[in-house]
């Protein structure tokens, strides 16, 4: 009788995985807090969210209570033409924590899509008014999605290689790193300056699959006001800074200018369901609205607004909201803080960053971080004998905990940190 992992293997093709080399999955059965439980009843804990997705734990009772309430009542229903009380009330409930100059919700399915979304907003926006620009503007090393526009718009290297002659042209500014803040802003002015800028998209003060690079609010504050004085709009691409990853609600928060639009995902129903959102300003929205019908957003998806998904992101806002989870959002960024203190400038460790629950630590491995270092699989190996999910980003290791997570657990993944740190100094 074949396992379950042999199973998969014989049938199904795993995202990001090289199906001829890749060790046969773990199959996982059931989860609880920031634990799962693999099928022979070995624990992991999570101290990556899954994937960046999960807030308050795994199989949350409260999400699950509300999501069953929901499939019980309505399922779904197309969103043309008709509504429902969870989309509404999800709506209202983010226009009431996002930047105060968000004015509309528009619905989607994930990270990708909702950044689709935003780019596709931002160009119809000037075509609308009979002004059309044409030129995105990103950072060299962003990360939007997987879908085409958000590829064209993140980081070109192996990754987007074999798709780079259909990518729209975009124009890359260097990410702002502390002491290189002054180039980036002159490279974006030179760039706005030419006058076809539509948009410039951004991760708000944390760049996730860039290696979890940092920069400062005061220089996105210069560079969003740039923007605004060449009528650019800004796409915050909140989608894994959202719901109190970087310490505040939104990394927006930490900001005196306001973006345009703001992309959101993963944390948005507690990773639980796939559910996007893009928010615009009313300025935004007000562009689409006219009599002649060639000015409508003609953008859509069968599950926009899915009911169930939208229930999970009311229950999700609940538990978010709490005076406990802020409480524990401030402990564990208080804990990452003193173990940063503890590591850096430690030989064999090149940089530590941390904001909010995220914490990095780049190994001192080779002159530069790829994402094919070899250090890559004996890292990740390493946390999985210890029974811990990490997944480095090639010589970066990084924790990205449930906000569930005791001390205790993240006593264990500084643990686990430790290990890796003598490692990489044994193999030097
Ligand atoms: C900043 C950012 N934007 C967009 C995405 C894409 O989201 P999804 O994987 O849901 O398509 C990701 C995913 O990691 C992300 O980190």
């Amino acid at each position: 009788m074949p396992t379950l992992a042999e199973r998969d293997h014989a049938i199904l093709w795993h995202p990001y995985t090289q199906m001829q080399t890749a060790a046969l999955p773990i199959p996982i059965v059931r989860g609880q807090g920031a634990w799962l439980y693999a099928e022979d009843g070995t624990a992991y804990l999570d101290g990556i969210s899954s994937w960046w997705v999960n807030l308050h734990g795994h199989a949350h009772p409260h999400i699950a209570e509300r999501v069953a309430e929901q499939l019980r009542t309505l399922e779904h229903v197309l969103f043309a033409g008709f509504t429902h009380p969870a989309a509404v009330e999800l709506a209202e409930k983010l226009l009431a924590i996002l930047p105060d100059n968000q004015g509309r919700i528009f619905y989607s399915d994930n990270g990708s899509t909702a950044v689709e979304v935003a780019l596709k907003m931002a160009l119809q926006f000037f075509f609308n008014q009979e002004q059309p620009r044409r030129t995105i503007v990103a950072f060299r090393d962003s990360y939007h999605g997987d879908t085409f526009g958000a590829m064209a718009v993140s980081s070109r290297g192996a990754f987007t290689a074999p798709f780079a002659p259909l990518l729209f042209d975009v124009a890359f500014i260097d990410v702002p790193v502390p002491g290189r803040e002054a180039d980036t802003l002159a490279q974006l002015e030179a760039i706005a300056a030419q006058g076809d800028v539509a948009a410039f998209v951004f991760e708000p003060l944390l760049l996730g699959t860039a290696g979890m690079l940092t920069y400062s609010p005061a220089i996105l504050d210069e560079l969003i006001r740039c923007c605004h004085r060449h009528g650019i709009l800004a796409i915050a691409d909140e989608v894994m800074t959202g719901f109190g990853r970087t310490g505040q609600l939104f990394a927006s928060h930490y900001l005196m200018e306001r973006p345009d639009m703001v992309c959101l995902s993963k944390g948005l129903t507690g990773g639980t369901m796939a559910l996007g959102v893009t928010s615009c300003t009313a300025a935004v929205y007000e562009a689409f609205l006219s009599d002649d019908r060639m000015k409508t957003f003609f953008h859509g998806h069968s599950y926009t607004a899915n009911p169930i998904a939208c229930a999970a992101g009311l229950a999700s806002m609940d538990l978010l909201l709490s005076t406990d989870c802020q409480a524990s959002l401030a402990r564990i960024a208080l804990t990452h803080k003193q173990f940063a203190q503890e590591i850096t400038g430690q030989p064999g460790i090149r940089d530590v960053r941390h904001l909010g629950t995220v914490l990095a630590i780049e190994f001192a491995v080779g002159e530069h971080t790829t994402y094919f270092s070899g250090l890559r699989d004996q890292l990740y190996n390493l946390a999985l004998a210890r029974r811990v999910i990490l997944r480095p980003l090639g010589n970066i290791m990084y924790l990205m905990p449930p906000y569930c997570t005791t001390d205790a657990e993240l006593a264990l993944l500084y643990d686990v940190l430790r290990d890796m740190h003598q490692l990489v100094l044994t193999n030097q």
